[in-house]
């Protein structure tokens, strides 16, 4: 029978709890370590799951064959490369780090220990994109010739998120478009292919310096196709994080409305009648056609017992690192459009 794959945690805050609750239905994992610069947090997660509390980095990581780091983003870089250099299998939270130097190094640092990796750029697992990304695909449906992406949640220092790194510049990095919205960098490339120019446009409406909370990019896309990407941080505590999305192709609109992950999903085809997927049924669809697996943490389990990374890798995020970073030069200098370099160049301009 195959081993069981010791998972630690460097990190036990919101996220590192959301992954402990994916990991109770994954199959051949078995808890090791946790370590968190805050022990009663570290106690929390030990005390849900059966983990060990660790008193330090050093010793999770010479008890696991897996890592979670899910620590704020400046301290990334540093733990990725301690556990490169012990070979453990790493999935990293996003962004990777606070600039894209730091990124690339990343990237390189798991290429060259040659470690399964992941990040958590999770919508690329969500049955509402999964379900966009066929439509979009679909021939019938021609080329894509725009996108529209509003993403607005509540600024993540207080709520159900009440941190406080978030609101400090050297361990975030940025505000919402790196630290938030890299995930609609993401996912709007696999949705309709590279971005080739970005002019932004960011304001920092909380005073917090380097901290921007309203941005609107401008798009065009190698392929030709024109969009748009809204990011925004507010103050509405009642209002749950939500994502607005509405993509144009020559025979198609398709739209997700109010919950990114179970839709609705709703199109229109030329020559058909209008289609609308929501909740358990859009799940059930996507999941049947094996456009997604049910426990977005399950593909990290399968490609460590297979040796072979299986993405979103660090090569994926390193990718929307440098979007971003276009996307600031050009919010940096008034909004000038930028050329983004090609994927097969990745670092150029870095
Ligand atoms: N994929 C997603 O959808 C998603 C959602 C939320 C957060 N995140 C990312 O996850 C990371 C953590 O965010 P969070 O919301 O969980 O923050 P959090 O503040 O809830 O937790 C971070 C924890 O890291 C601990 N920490 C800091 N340095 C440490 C170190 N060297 N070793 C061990 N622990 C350390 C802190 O004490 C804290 O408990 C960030 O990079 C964030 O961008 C991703």
């Amino acid at each position: 029978m195959a081993m069981s794959i010791r998972v630690g945690f460097l990190g036990a805050g919101f996220i590192a709890n959301v992954h402990a609750s994916l990991l109770h239905s994954c199959a051949g994992v078995s808890w090791a370590g946790v370590y968190d610069t805050d022990p009663s947090r570290a106690e929390a997660l030990a005390a849900k799951t059966g983990a060990t509390v660790c008193a330090s980095e050093d010793e999770v990581l010479s008890g696991c064959d897996a890592v979670f780091i899910c620590t704020w983003t400046s301290e990334h870089p540093r733990l990725v490369e301690m556990a490169a250099e012990r070979g453990v299998a790493i999935f990293c939270e996003k962004p990777l780090a606070t600039d894209l130097a730091g990124a690339v190094q990343m990237a390189e640092t798991v290429r060259r220990a040659a470690v399964v990796n992941q990040v958590g750029l999770v919508l690329r697992f969500s049955p509402a994109f999964c379900w966009l990304r066929e439509l979009i695909a679909d021939p019938a449906s021609g080329r894509v010739m725009s996108v529209m992406f509003r993403d607005d949640q509540y600024i993540p220092l207080q709520g159900m998120y009440k941190s406080t790194w978030r609101g400090d510049v050297a361990r975030a990095g940025a505000g919402t478009l790196l630290e938030h919205s890299i995930h609609d960098i993401d996912i709007i490339e696999s949705l309709v292919g590279p971005i080739r120019t970005v002019s932004g446009v960011s304001a920092e409406f909380h005073g917090i310096a380097g901290i921007e909370d309203a941005v609107n990019l401008s798009l065009s896309f190698a392929n030709g196709a024109v969009g748009s990407l809204l990011s925004v941080w507010h103050d509405i505590l009642e209002r749950e994080s939500s994502r607005h999305v509405e993509v144009m192709c020559e025979n198609l609109w398709c739209s997700i409305e109010t919950d990114d992950w179970w839709g609705p999903v709703r199109w229109q085809r030329t020559g058909e009648d209008p289609g609308r997927l929501e909740g358990g049924e859009l799940g059930d669809k996507v999941w049947k056609a094996g456009l997604a697996p049910v426990n977005p943490d399950e593909g990290f389990f399968d490609a460590i017992r297979r040796g072979r990374t299986a993405g979103p890798d660090f090569d994926t995020a390193l990718r929307a690192h440098v979007v971003v970073e276009a996307a600031y030069r050009s919010a940096a200098q008034g909004g000038v459009p930028v050329t983004v370099p090609a994927p097969e160049a990745q670092v150029v301009g870095a």
